[in-house]
């Protein structure tokens, strides 16, 4: 399994070397909240600008506006971004698909913790570089997993989805199996990394790798 831990929960007053601590992790995300969609405000590009990230980064938009997010993460060098369907619906998303990839961007689209699989149509599915599920509701680290989480993965591979699946809430090394032969690709990892001792955590890393 790969592993992308979530920056959310770290010090942010020594940022720097809390990403330094998870750089032998795959890709570190950045889970970005707008106060709208989500009650919490989380960060923005700017405020990450002067970190030397040593992996390659991801934006998840926990947000009403995804798009007008989209030139600021470009600037800082993503490789993907990330929106819910929740926020945009079906057309737009397509064409906010279209955005990112002329951008050289991956296209992820997310459901959220309570939305079904059908919510993303077979053309969603057909152009979308990564789908994120979420099993936990957005809005704040530290929530326990859904299980529900395990058969939308399933559903989601049954239907031919050939791309990235990511899995972001509530993952730890109980769970990780489970995610792995369900058909996800790469976790999403916050509290259970960012909240233990730095010097602890790239063995922690290693153990979700193995699994
Ligand atoms: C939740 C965020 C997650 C979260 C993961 O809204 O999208 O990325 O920070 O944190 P844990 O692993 O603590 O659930
Ligand atoms: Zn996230």
């Amino acid at each position: 399994m790969k592993i992308a831990p979530s920056i959310l929960d770290a010090d942010f007053s020594k940022l720097q070397e809390e990403v330094d601590s998870i750089s032998t992790a795959d890709r570190i995300h950045l889970d970005i909240m707008d106060g709208k969609y989500v009650s919490n405000i989380s960060f923005r590009a700017r405020d990450v600008e002067a970190i030397r990230f040593p992996v390659e980064t991801e934006a998840h938009l926990m947000c009403d506006t995804p798009e007008i997010y989209f030139d600021e993460f470009q600037k800082l060098g993503v490789v993907g971004i990330t929106f819910h369907i929740e926020n945009t619906g079906e057309d737009r998303a397509l064409e906010l698909f279209g955005d990112l990839k002329s951008r050289g961007i991956r296209a992820g689209i997310c459901i959220d913790g309570y939305t079904e699989p059908e919510a993303l149509s077979d053309e969603v599915l057909r152009q979308a570089d990564k789908i994120l599920v979420m099993s936990v509701k957005a809005g704040k680290g530290g929530q326990s997993f859904m299980s529900e989480s395990i058969e939308k993965i399933k559903t989601l591979r049954s239907r031919g989805f050939a791309g990235e699946i990511e899995v972001d809430g509530g993952v730890n090394l109980d769970n990780v199996k489970l995610l792995a032969e369900a058909g996800a690709d790469i976790v999403v990892v916050g509290s259970f990394i960012m909240k233990r001792p730095a010097e602890t955590r790239a063995e922690v890393i290693g153990e979700f790798q193995k699994a």
